[in-house]
This record gives C-alpha cells, structure tokens and sequence, in this order.
C-alpha cells in the first residue's frame, strides 16, 4: 500500500510529464499498479476536490438523479483511471443509488485498480469492468473526468456515441484555456440532445463560443480541503510537484435527459475569478443573453460586492443589470433577503 512515506516520485514525475506534454495521447501509459496507487493518493485525489465542488454545486441546485420505472442506476465511469470520479459520485449519492457501477479505461491497470477500489468503497454495490460488447446498453450516468486531451478523433467519436447512450453525464476537466473551450463545444454539440444542467443557468448557444470571445474560458475554482494548508505531506507534495495547491482551476459539464423536469434556478453564473477594486469588483457575467463584463459596486449592491470577496461556493446569482452595473439580486440559492 502506497503512503506518503514511500511515494514514487519517478513515477509522478513522468506521470504528470506525459500528461504537460501531450505524449498521453499515444497510449496507455499506466507501466504498474503502483503507478495507480500514486496517482490515486496524489493528483486523483486533487481531481477529487474539483468533483467534491461540483458535486455541492449540484446539491445546492437541488439537482437529482431520476431513475426510469423506479428502478437502481447503472453508471460508468468513462476513462477511469485509478477511479476517482465514479466513486466520488458513487458516495455523493449512496450505494444503495446505484444498482452496478462499471469502469473503463484503455488500460486493463486502471481498470482493475479502479474496480478493486470501488469494491473496497462499495463492498454492497455490483462493480464490475464495462466493456466494449455493452456498448448498446444504455448507461444512466455517464462519469468523464480528465479525459478530453487524450482522445483521439476516433475515441472522441466513440465517447460521442457512448453519451448519446447516456441518460446523465457527469464530466469534470481542468480548467485550462484549451480544454475548457473543447468542452464548450461539447456542450454545444450535445445540447439539442440534452438539457444543459451545469455549468450553465440557461439553455442557450454557449455565449463563450460568441466572435470576440476567443481568449475567454468557461473555468471555475475549487476550494481545497481546509487542512491541505496545514499538512506537511501536501505542503511538501505542491512545492516538489510545483503545483500551487490553492489553485483549483476546474472546467464542468452536467447534461440530463430533455424530458426530465428541471428546476429553476440562478440567472447568472460569474466566470472564473472576480477582479476586486477598492469600490466595485468586476466580472465576467454568462447568462442567456451572453457574456459580458459587469460591475458590481460596494455601493449599490454591499452586500453582492462582500459575497464575490469571501464566499466559498460556485459563484451563482439572481441579479439583473443594467448595462454593465448589477443593480439588485442575490447569491443562488438564496439565503438572506434580497439586497
Ligand atoms: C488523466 S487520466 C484521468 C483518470 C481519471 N478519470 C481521473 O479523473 O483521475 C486519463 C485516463 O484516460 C484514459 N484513456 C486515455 N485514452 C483512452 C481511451 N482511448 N479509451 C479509454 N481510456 C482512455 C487513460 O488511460 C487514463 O486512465
């Protein structure tokens, strides 16, 4: 069993180098199951951070998982690696959700690593390695995590198919500039086929993917854990890994079926980080109109202005606006009067 004690640093070195440099494309790269091990104790459970934020945000948005006719759910987890994200989703919904949860990835490595995981996690639910003869089965929760710059062209258009066969999709991604506009066009592409839960408060073509908008990204931060700062393990894993462990940029996408109901919710979702001057913070406001830059003044709206400085949760608002000013609203879901 891998501890902080013994890491592999060799491996973690070349691990995160094939992924920087785009060499992961080339095949499966997982050379031992201690390669996984690592990676599951490290950077999968950084990833898991960014799953915990998307996962409160979809709870904060009442968001649930229909079943069809009353019966269990049959997720998969779509490059599984070590099988961080199926089982974070797993546990925010509870075995007892799930009537068999399968893994795939295109090394047998992670597949079994992450199936003997989750048996471990989930010792009553039926774990099992999906392969590619199921692929006519519908799957009720698609999970894709950390996967989009590793596809090629051919397995982009067999993760297309497989989502087509999907009920939900649940998919987490960094939040670089790249990867996060791909995603964008993802969720363009599948928008007649789907309803766009998230990362969005509307329907409407990705205002992102607008002419002028170019060097904008659809990214968000994830808190970490409130103890990371503080443990000497990944003090010391950041500063020899050279990862910044307060940045958490992530890019999301949370499709569910057309006919099912959905609630309503936030209008506006701000993009990335607030710039916060001395009497307003600025901006990048999505909503279904658009994307624009919009100020939000310590005078009149206090209360907004203090909540982009301090709050920890997505950054989701009723508000409207008038120009490039916010003149009244309040933070989704609401929890005070409106200001
Ligand atoms: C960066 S890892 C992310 C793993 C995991 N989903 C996570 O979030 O920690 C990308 C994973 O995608 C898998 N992968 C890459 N190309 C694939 C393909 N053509 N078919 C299936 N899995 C693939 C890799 O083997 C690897 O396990």
């Amino acid at each position: 069993m891998m501890t902080w004690e013994s890491l592999d640093w060799e491996a973690l070195d070349r691990l995160r180098a094939g992924f920087l440099s785009g060499t992961a494309i080339e095949g499966p790269y997982w050379k031992s199951r201690s390669d996984l091990e690592v990676y599951d104790l490290t950077y999968a459970e950084r990833i898991g951070w960014k799953w915990d934020a998307v996962l409160r945000e979809l709870r904060l948005r009442d968001f649930k998982l229909e079943p069809v006719n009353g019966r269990k759910l049959r997720a998969l987890d779509w490059g599984c690696g070590s099988g961080v994200a199926g089982r974070r989703v797993i546990d925010a919904w509870g075995e007892s959700t799930f009537e068999r949860f399968s893994v795939f990835d295109h090394s047998s490595l992670a597949q079994d690593f992450a199936r003997d995981r989750a048996r471990i996690a989930f010792p009553h639910l039926k774990t099992d390695i999906w392969t590619e003869a199921e692929n006519s089965e519908v799957i009720d929760v698609l999970i894709v995590s950390h996967v989009l710059n590793e596809l090629s062209e051919r397995v982009a258009g067999l993760l297309r198919a497989q989502m087509l066969r999907s009920r939900y999709i649940l998919w987490v991604e960094p939040g670089t500039h790249g990867v996060s506009r791909q995603l964008q066009q993802w969720r363009d592409d599948f928008r007649p086929h789907f309803h766009v839960v998230a990362p969005c408060t509307h329907t409407a073509p990705c205002g992102l993917r607008a002419p002028g908008n170019e060097q904008h990204w659809c990214h968000h931060f994830a808190p970490a854990p409130s103890g990371v700062f503080s443990d000497r393990n990944w003090v010391k894993f950041g500063q020899r890994a050279g990862i910044d462990l307060r940045s958490l940029p992530y890019s999301f996408l949370v499709l569910a079926p057309l006919e099912g109901s959905m609630k309503q919710g936030a209008n506006s979702r701000v993009i990335g980080r607030p710039q916060h001057f001395k009497p307003y913070a600025r901006v990048l406001n999505c909503d279904a109109e658009g994307v624009c830059e919009l100020n939000v003044t310590k005078r009149t709206t206090p209360a907004l202005f203090k909540h982009l400085d301090k709050t920890r949760d997505p950054l989701l608002y009723t508000w409207s606006h008038d120009h490039q000013q916010v003149i009244q609203g309040h933070p989704y879901p609401e929890k005070s009067s409106s200001v």
